[in-house]
Protein backbone atom coordinates (compact mmCIF):
# COMPACT_ATOMS: atom_id res chain seq x y z
CA UNK A 1 0.00 0.00 0.00
CA UNK A 2 1.45 3.30 -0.61
CA UNK A 3 2.25 5.88 1.40
CA UNK A 4 -0.92 8.38 2.58
CA UNK A 5 -3.03 5.24 1.22
CA UNK A 6 -5.86 3.57 3.48
CA UNK A 7 -7.73 1.02 1.47
CA UNK A 8 -8.01 3.17 -1.64
CA UNK A 9 -8.68 6.45 -0.16
CA UNK A 10 -4.99 8.78 -0.46
CA UNK A 11 -5.27 10.98 2.26
CA UNK A 12 -2.06 13.17 0.34
CA UNK A 13 -4.21 13.76 -2.32
CA UNK A 14 -6.95 15.42 -0.26
CA UNK A 15 -3.22 16.97 2.22
CA UNK A 16 -5.20 15.40 5.01
CA UNK A 17 -1.66 13.79 6.44
CA UNK A 18 -1.72 16.60 8.74
CA UNK A 19 -5.11 16.91 9.28
CA UNK A 20 -6.19 19.87 6.91
CA UNK A 21 -9.18 19.46 4.71
CA UNK A 22 -8.22 20.84 1.30
CA UNK A 23 -10.38 23.20 -1.39
CA UNK A 24 -10.09 20.29 -4.15
CA UNK A 25 -11.90 17.81 -1.63
CA UNK A 26 -14.23 20.59 -1.32
CA UNK A 27 -14.86 21.46 -5.06
CA UNK A 28 -15.11 17.82 -5.88
CA UNK A 29 -18.38 16.96 -2.78
CA UNK A 30 -20.16 19.86 -4.36
CA UNK A 31 -19.23 18.05 -7.94
CA UNK A 32 -20.44 14.56 -7.21
CA UNK A 33 -23.58 15.89 -5.12
CA UNK A 34 -24.60 18.12 -8.43
CA UNK A 35 -23.64 14.92 -10.09
CA UNK A 36 -26.19 12.44 -7.46
CA UNK A 37 -28.91 15.38 -7.89
CA UNK A 38 -28.84 15.44 -11.64
CA UNK A 39 -28.81 11.80 -12.24
CA UNK A 40 -30.65 10.52 -9.55
CA UNK A 41 -32.62 13.47 -8.50
CA UNK A 42 -31.58 12.90 -4.29
CA UNK A 43 -30.73 16.09 -2.95
CA UNK A 44 -27.81 16.16 -0.91
CA UNK A 45 -26.29 19.16 -1.48
CA UNK A 46 -27.97 20.78 2.14
CA UNK A 47 -26.42 18.56 4.00
CA UNK A 48 -23.81 18.86 6.82
CA UNK A 49 -20.42 19.15 5.08
CA UNK A 50 -18.72 17.20 7.68
CA UNK A 51 -20.57 14.23 8.02
CA UNK A 52 -21.27 14.48 4.18
CA UNK A 53 -17.04 14.12 3.66
CA UNK A 54 -17.01 11.16 6.24
CA UNK A 55 -19.70 9.52 4.56
CA UNK A 56 -18.47 9.66 1.24
CA UNK A 57 -14.73 8.62 2.34
CA UNK A 58 -16.47 5.42 3.36
CA UNK A 59 -17.62 5.10 -0.11
CA UNK A 60 -14.53 5.84 -1.78
CA UNK A 61 -12.67 3.43 0.35
CA UNK A 62 -15.42 0.41 -0.09
CA UNK A 63 -14.72 0.70 -3.90
CA UNK A 64 -11.20 1.81 -3.75
CA UNK A 65 -11.08 5.07 -5.04
CA UNK A 66 -8.04 7.37 -3.98
CA UNK A 67 -10.53 10.65 -5.10
CA UNK A 68 -13.90 11.46 -5.08
CA UNK A 69 -13.92 12.32 -9.10
CA UNK A 70 -13.35 9.04 -9.25
CA UNK A 71 -16.39 7.80 -7.50
CA UNK A 72 -18.41 10.02 -9.21
CA UNK A 73 -17.28 8.64 -12.70
CA UNK A 74 -18.55 4.61 -11.06
CA UNK A 75 -21.75 6.20 -9.77
CA UNK A 76 -23.02 8.16 -12.84
CA UNK A 77 -22.26 4.87 -14.78
CA UNK A 78 -23.35 1.90 -12.76
CA UNK A 79 -26.41 2.53 -10.29
CA UNK A 80 -25.72 -0.22 -8.16
CA UNK A 81 -22.43 1.70 -7.23
CA UNK A 82 -25.06 4.44 -6.14
CA UNK A 83 -27.06 2.48 -4.44
CA UNK A 84 -24.31 1.59 -2.06
CA UNK A 85 -23.07 5.31 -1.83
CA UNK A 86 -26.93 5.85 -0.88
CA UNK A 87 -26.87 3.96 2.21
CA UNK A 88 -23.94 5.28 3.18
CA UNK A 89 -25.15 9.24 3.19
CA UNK A 90 -28.35 7.86 4.59
CA UNK A 91 -27.60 6.85 8.25
CA UNK A 92 -30.03 3.56 8.78
CA UNK A 93 -29.51 3.50 12.59
CA UNK A 94 -32.49 3.15 14.61
CA UNK A 95 -34.21 0.76 17.28
CA UNK A 96 -37.62 0.57 18.86
CA UNK A 97 -38.45 2.85 21.58
CA UNK A 98 -35.35 4.67 20.91
CA UNK A 99 -34.33 7.20 23.80
CA UNK A 100 -37.03 6.08 26.29
CA UNK A 101 -37.54 9.27 27.99
CA UNK A 102 -38.90 10.98 24.88
CA UNK A 103 -42.04 8.22 24.76
CA UNK A 104 -41.97 8.85 28.32
CA UNK A 105 -42.50 12.45 27.56
CA UNK A 106 -44.92 11.58 24.57
CA UNK A 107 -47.30 9.20 26.75
CA UNK A 108 -47.28 11.58 29.57
CA UNK A 109 -47.35 15.26 28.53
CA UNK A 110 -48.79 14.72 24.22
CA UNK A 111 -50.95 11.80 24.94
CA UNK A 112 -53.68 13.59 27.09
CA UNK A 113 -54.10 16.22 24.50
CA UNK A 114 -54.28 13.93 21.47
CA UNK A 115 -56.62 12.31 23.76
CA UNK A 116 -59.21 15.37 22.98
CA UNK A 117 -59.08 14.56 19.46
CA UNK A 118 -61.81 12.41 17.83
CA UNK A 119 -59.21 11.62 14.60
CA UNK A 120 -55.12 11.28 14.79
CA UNK A 121 -53.19 11.56 12.03
CA UNK A 122 -49.14 11.66 13.08
CA UNK A 123 -46.27 12.11 10.78
CA UNK A 124 -42.50 10.11 11.20
CA UNK A 125 -40.50 11.87 9.19
CA UNK A 126 -36.90 10.03 8.17
CA UNK A 127 -38.31 6.75 10.29
CA UNK A 128 -35.26 4.80 8.44
CA UNK A 129 -36.17 0.86 8.76
CA UNK A 130 -39.92 1.51 10.87
CA UNK A 131 -38.68 1.29 14.20
CA UNK A 132 -39.84 4.83 15.52
CA UNK A 133 -43.59 4.28 13.78
CA UNK A 134 -43.91 0.66 15.50
CA UNK A 135 -43.41 2.68 18.89
CA UNK A 136 -45.47 5.32 18.54
CA UNK A 137 -48.53 2.89 17.24
CA UNK A 138 -47.43 0.54 20.33
CA UNK A 139 -47.91 3.69 22.43
CA UNK A 140 -50.83 4.65 20.60
CA UNK A 141 -52.47 1.02 21.49
CA UNK A 142 -51.33 1.31 24.80
CA UNK A 143 -53.08 4.51 25.15
CA UNK A 144 -56.38 2.70 23.38
CA UNK A 145 -55.83 5.22 20.95
CA UNK A 146 -54.45 3.48 17.89
CA UNK A 147 -57.70 2.77 16.64
CA UNK A 148 -58.30 6.77 15.48
CA UNK A 149 -54.69 6.86 14.68
CA UNK A 150 -53.10 7.06 11.18
CA UNK A 151 -48.96 7.20 10.91
CA UNK A 152 -47.54 8.17 8.30
CA UNK A 153 -43.59 7.00 8.25
CA UNK A 154 -41.17 8.81 5.37
CA UNK A 155 -38.19 8.41 4.48
CA UNK A 156 -36.09 8.94 1.58
CA UNK A 157 -34.26 5.36 1.42
CA UNK A 158 -36.41 2.97 -0.54
CA UNK A 159 -34.64 -0.03 0.77
CA UNK A 160 -35.33 1.19 4.22
CA UNK A 161 -39.17 1.55 3.50
CA UNK A 162 -38.90 -2.02 2.00
CA UNK A 163 -37.63 -3.20 5.60
CA UNK A 164 -40.07 -1.12 7.56
CA UNK A 165 -43.19 -2.18 5.32
CA UNK A 166 -41.99 -6.25 6.43
CA UNK A 167 -41.81 -4.80 10.05
CA UNK A 168 -39.50 -7.55 10.68
CA UNK A 169 -36.37 -7.53 13.31
CA UNK A 170 -33.42 -9.62 14.70
CA UNK A 171 -34.37 -11.65 17.62
CA UNK A 172 -31.20 -10.53 19.04
CA UNK A 173 -31.94 -6.76 18.89
CA UNK A 174 -35.55 -8.05 21.03
CA UNK A 175 -33.62 -7.22 24.43
CA UNK A 176 -32.79 -3.55 24.12
CA UNK A 177 -36.05 -3.17 22.51
CA UNK A 178 -37.60 -4.52 24.92
CA UNK A 179 -35.68 -2.71 27.72
CA UNK A 180 -36.42 0.57 26.17
CA UNK A 181 -40.39 0.12 25.79
CA UNK A 182 -40.16 -0.86 29.94
CA UNK A 183 -38.17 2.64 30.42
CA UNK A 184 -40.39 4.73 28.11
CA UNK A 185 -43.31 3.22 30.46
CA UNK A 186 -44.87 0.78 28.63
CA UNK A 187 -48.04 -1.04 29.50
CA UNK A 188 -47.71 -4.75 29.73
CA UNK A 189 -44.99 -6.78 27.53
CA UNK A 190 -43.54 -5.49 24.33
CA UNK A 191 -44.35 -9.28 23.19
CA UNK A 192 -47.60 -8.61 22.57
CA UNK A 193 -46.96 -6.78 19.70
CA UNK A 194 -44.96 -9.08 17.23
CA UNK A 195 -44.87 -13.18 17.00
CA UNK A 196 -41.57 -14.49 16.80
CA UNK A 197 -40.43 -16.85 14.16
CA UNK A 198 -36.58 -18.86 14.27
CA UNK A 199 -34.61 -15.66 14.63
CA UNK A 200 -36.32 -12.77 13.64
CA UNK A 201 -39.66 -10.90 14.94
CA UNK A 202 -43.10 -9.95 12.89
CA UNK A 203 -44.49 -6.76 14.02
CA UNK A 204 -48.35 -6.96 14.50
CA UNK A 205 -50.69 -6.80 11.74
CA UNK A 206 -53.09 -4.21 14.17
CA UNK A 207 -49.81 -1.77 13.93
CA UNK A 208 -49.22 -2.54 10.47
CA UNK A 209 -52.86 -1.53 9.13
CA UNK A 210 -52.32 1.82 11.14
CA UNK A 211 -49.22 2.67 9.21
CA UNK A 212 -48.47 4.16 5.90
CA UNK A 213 -44.88 4.29 4.82
CA UNK A 214 -44.36 6.37 2.04
CA UNK A 215 -41.33 7.95 -0.02
CA UNK A 216 -40.93 12.13 1.13
CA UNK A 217 -37.84 14.27 1.18
CA UNK A 218 -37.62 16.73 3.82
CA UNK A 219 -35.27 18.11 0.94
CA UNK A 220 -37.38 18.39 -2.27
CA UNK A 221 -41.19 17.70 -1.27
CA UNK A 222 -43.75 19.48 0.21
CA UNK A 223 -46.15 18.99 3.01
CA UNK A 224 -48.88 16.37 1.94
CA UNK A 225 -51.26 16.44 5.19
CA UNK A 226 -52.96 17.74 8.17
CA UNK A 227 -50.91 16.02 11.59
CA UNK A 228 -51.36 16.47 15.20
CA UNK A 229 -47.62 15.30 15.69
CA UNK A 230 -44.26 14.83 13.94
CA UNK A 231 -41.75 12.98 15.11
CA UNK A 232 -38.49 13.45 13.52
CA UNK A 233 -35.57 12.56 15.44
CA UNK A 234 -31.94 11.77 14.33
CA UNK A 235 -32.62 13.33 11.14
CA UNK A 236 -31.82 16.90 11.30
CA UNK A 237 -28.25 16.62 12.72
CA UNK A 238 -27.45 15.45 9.08
CA UNK A 239 -28.71 18.75 7.53
CA UNK A 240 -26.92 22.20 7.21
CA UNK A 241 -29.18 25.28 8.58
CA UNK A 242 -30.91 25.86 5.24
CA UNK A 243 -32.06 22.44 5.20
CA UNK A 244 -32.76 22.36 8.71
CA UNK A 245 -34.89 25.36 8.22
CA UNK A 246 -37.03 24.32 5.17
CA UNK A 247 -37.67 20.91 7.62
CA UNK A 248 -38.82 22.81 10.30
CA UNK A 249 -41.17 25.08 8.04
CA UNK A 250 -42.58 22.10 6.67
CA UNK A 251 -43.52 20.66 9.60
CA UNK A 252 -44.81 24.21 11.02
CA UNK A 253 -46.88 24.34 7.69
CA UNK A 254 -48.28 20.33 8.53
CA UNK A 255 -49.29 20.39 12.17
CA UNK A 256 -52.31 22.03 12.96
CA UNK A 257 -52.92 24.40 15.96
CA UNK A 258 -51.30 23.47 18.84
CA UNK A 259 -50.15 20.02 17.33
CA UNK A 260 -46.75 18.89 18.56
CA UNK A 261 -43.59 18.86 16.88
CA UNK A 262 -40.28 15.75 18.58
CA UNK A 263 -37.11 16.17 17.61
CA UNK A 264 -35.75 14.55 20.63
CA UNK A 265 -33.11 15.69 22.80
CA UNK A 266 -29.67 15.65 19.96
CA UNK A 267 -31.68 18.66 18.05
CA UNK A 268 -33.74 22.29 18.48
CA UNK A 269 -35.40 24.76 17.05
CA UNK A 270 -33.55 27.49 18.72
CA UNK A 271 -31.95 28.77 16.45
CA UNK A 272 -34.70 28.55 13.48
CA UNK A 273 -36.27 30.95 11.20
CA UNK A 274 -39.16 29.38 12.73
CA UNK A 275 -38.76 29.12 16.36
CA UNK A 276 -41.18 32.05 17.07
CA UNK A 277 -44.10 28.81 15.64
CA UNK A 278 -43.54 26.92 18.90
CA UNK A 279 -43.48 27.26 22.15
CA UNK A 280 -41.60 24.45 24.35
CA UNK A 281 -43.30 21.70 26.17
CA UNK A 282 -40.58 19.32 27.07
CA UNK A 283 -37.28 20.99 27.07
CA UNK A 284 -34.77 18.13 27.30
CA UNK A 285 -36.49 15.99 25.14
CA UNK A 286 -37.23 18.85 22.27
CA UNK A 287 -40.95 18.22 22.61
CA UNK A 288 -42.33 21.77 20.92
CA UNK A 289 -46.40 22.82 20.68
CA UNK A 290 -47.50 24.82 17.39
CA UNK A 291 -48.79 27.76 18.65
CA UNK A 292 -51.88 29.54 17.33
CA UNK A 293 -50.50 31.18 13.69
CA UNK A 294 -50.57 35.09 13.80
C1 LIG B 1 -30.50 7.92 11.75
S1 LIG B 1 -31.99 7.60 10.88
C2 LIG B 1 -33.21 8.08 12.07
C3 LIG B 1 -34.25 7.00 12.26
C4 LIG B 1 -35.28 7.30 13.36
N1 LIG B 1 -35.92 8.56 13.19
C5 LIG B 1 -34.62 7.22 14.72
O1 LIG B 1 -34.39 8.26 15.36
O2 LIG B 1 -34.33 6.12 15.18
C6 LIG B 1 -32.01 8.95 9.71
C7 LIG B 1 -33.01 8.72 8.59
O3 LIG B 1 -33.24 9.96 7.90
C8 LIG B 1 -33.43 9.65 6.54
N2 LIG B 1 -33.22 10.85 5.72
C9 LIG B 1 -32.04 11.41 5.36
N3 LIG B 1 -32.26 12.48 4.58
C10 LIG B 1 -33.61 12.63 4.46
C11 LIG B 1 -34.46 13.55 3.78
N4 LIG B 1 -33.96 14.55 3.05
N5 LIG B 1 -35.80 13.40 3.89
C12 LIG B 1 -36.33 12.37 4.61
N6 LIG B 1 -35.58 11.46 5.28
C13 LIG B 1 -34.23 11.58 5.20
C14 LIG B 1 -32.42 8.55 6.28
O4 LIG B 1 -32.72 7.82 5.10
C15 LIG B 1 -32.53 7.73 7.56
O5 LIG B 1 -33.45 6.69 7.41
Amino acid sequence: MNKGMNKGVNHEVYGEAHGEVNAELDIEVKLILEAIYLRYHYDFRDYAPTSLRRRLKASMQRFECPTLSMLQGQLLREPEVFRSVLRDLTVQVSEMFRDPEYFRALREQVVPVLRTYPSLKLWVAGCSSGEEAYSLAILMKEEGLLERTLIYATDISQEALTQAQAGVYRTDLVPGFTENHRLSGGKGSLSEHYTAAYDHILMDKSLKERIVFSDHSLSTDSVFAEVQLVSCRNVLIYFNRALQDRSIGLFSEALCRHGFLGLGARETIRFSAHADDFSEVAPHERIYQRRSPG
